[in-house]
């Protein structure tokens, strides 16, 4: 059948890029739920553009790196390192990801980001000009251009700059937060214009498409509809599409022998215990200091749950040039030795802490052992990891406790444990219904969940989306 050519951009390739040689590269997939959604999307002829994550100065690491990553149907956009310091360290993660997540600027550097604040936008825009280039050498006529997240939030522009009849959609992956917090950024007018050149711009929620809809009609005066953006006639359509995974992949995982002998192995060191698990980027935006008070709060409330439980932290390093991340590695290490030293004996401690990933096998069987998960971010996106938990679950049926602050919130709700992480008491008492919870009620909650996550794949979503914009673009067409 024919399958329509789809361009996939985002800052992040699905796999980054270690240099062994002059002219050697390996590489390993990239962390993160954009690529894991991405990867489950197949009925597509997919071509991925975006960054490697590594500096490659020299023509010959170029050249070689672009051979390597041929392989994988991606495409490297190269980025010298100083403009990965003010676009992608700077502009994108300590000022839009904050924003984007209610978290405000970090507290100590806020003059200092001010002042910057120019110079990173202007290398933002840069940026998205080079991704833009790139996107247009690889581009032909009737494929569909897919620009992912915050990263790219001016390439809808540029992208129509070089040809006004490319099909042009935008995804966001993180909340669009309230139109009063857009409103602080000194850019919010050129960002939100630069979006609006797309032909459909995407959100998790409702929620967040109706917030980006306010902004454009408070912040530019335009006209905002049930369709989307209205701008002297052109629409912008503006809709919902509520990501998923592939959880097929993950359902047939569990059957693998590797991943069996994982599990048995995982069984019979925690045979004594309740296995609690959180997985997550080491990120301002999980609630990992949050989630640890409130489990301190539950092993000092409950003593006899003290040598019958523990957390499995897998907190994968992320952004580690970013000084706020620098921070919180820090202070989570902190709490994370306090409560140990607390709660520890000489044989066994409450929390095993790591930073590091885990390959994928290893994360399943993780997340088929365990009794409870806990996922306390403080704002998300959506939030993969609750989908992935869930899927793995149908021997087990585990309870999900789940921030009513994540986008998962509105598609799990009904199964999952709902608390305020902020809310450490709460999240304490949660931990103990869950730990308590009769079998039946367990499945319910579970059967509930389970079958969000294998009816809502990662696969509908990039189909749901795909169609949707060539359908705008035929009515758009039809209007003029
Ligand atoms: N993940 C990973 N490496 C790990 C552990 C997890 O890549 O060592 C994956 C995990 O399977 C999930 C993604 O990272 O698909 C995290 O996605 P989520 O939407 O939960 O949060 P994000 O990291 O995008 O903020
Ligand atoms: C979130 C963002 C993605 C990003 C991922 C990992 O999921 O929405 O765009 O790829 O985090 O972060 P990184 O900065 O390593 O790409």
């Amino acid at each position: 059948p024919f399958k329509q050519r789809l361009l996939v951009v985002a800052n992040r390739l699905p796999v980054s890029a270690i240099r062994r040689g002059e002219e050697s590269w390996s590489l390993e997939i990239s962390a993160g739920g954009l690529v894991s959604a991405l990867l489950g999307v197949k009925e597509f002829e997919a071509r991925w553009i975006g960054w490697a994550g590594v500096n490659v100065p020299d023509e010959a690491g170029q050249k070689a790196l672009t051979k390597a990553l041929a392989e994988k149907r991606c495409i490297p956009v190269f980025l010298d390192e100083e403009l990965v310091h003010q676009y992608y360290n700077g502009y994108c993660n300590n000022i839009l990801w904050p924003l984007f997540h209610y978290l405000g600027l970090p507290q100590e550097d806020r003059l200092a980001t001010t002042r910057s604040f120019q110079s990173q936008f202007a290398a933002y825009k840069k940026a998205n000009q080079m991704f833009a280039s790139v996107v247009n050498e690889h581009y032909e006529e009737g494929d569909v251009v897919w620009c992912h997240d915050y990263h790219l939030m001016f390439l809808p522009q540029c992208l129509k700059e070089y040809d006004s009849k490319m099909k042009v959609g935008w995804f966001l992956h993180t909340p669009f937060p309230s139109s009063e917090i857009h409103r602080t950024l000194p850019s919010r007018s050129e960002l939100l214009r630069a979006v609006l050149a797309a032909d459909l711009v995407g959100f998790h929620t409702y929620d967040y498409a109706r917030h980006f809809v306010s902004a454009c009609t408070r912040i530019l005066g335009l006209e905002g509809t049930p369709e989307g953006v209205e701008d002297h006639g052109r629409l912008t359509r503006v809709a919902a599409f509520p990501i998923g995974i592939d959880s097929d992949r993950f359902i047939r995982a569990l059957e693998l022998p590797q991943v069996q002998e994982h599990i048995r192995e995982l069984k019979e060191r925690f045979s004594e215990r309740k296995v609690m698990l959180g997985v997550d980027r080491l990120d301002m935006i999980k609630g990992i200091p949050q989630k640890l008070l409130a489990f301190e709060k539950f092993l000092e409330e409950n003593a006899y749950w003290r040598d019958k439980v523990v957390l499995l932290q897998i907190a994968v390093p992320t952004r580690t040039d970013v000084a706020e991340y620098q921070k919180l590695t820090s202070q989570v290490h902190e709490i994370v030795g306090r409560i140990n030293g607390r709660f520890g004996s000489l044989s066994a401690v409450p929390i095993h802490h790591l930073d590091r990933s885990l390959d994928f096998h290893a994360l399943c069987a993780l997340y088929a052992v365990t009794d409870v998960a806990l996922v306390t971010s403080l704002r998300d996106g959506m939030n993969l990891v609750s989908y992935e938990f869930v899927a793995c679950q149908d021997s087990k049926k585990g309870v999900l406790i789940l921030s009513e602050f994540a986008g998962a919130a509105q598609s799990l709700g009904a199964g999952a444990l709902l608390v305020n992480p902020w809310n450490i008491t709460e999240v304490a008492s949660s931990i103990g219904q869950a730990l308590n919870m009769r079998a039946d009620e367990r499945e319910k909650r579970h059967d509930h969940n389970f079958y969000h996550v294998t009816t809502h794949t990662a696969q509908e979503w990039a189909e749901t989306f795909v169609s949707e914009l060539n359908d705008t673009v035929v009515e758009a067409q039809q209007r003029i």
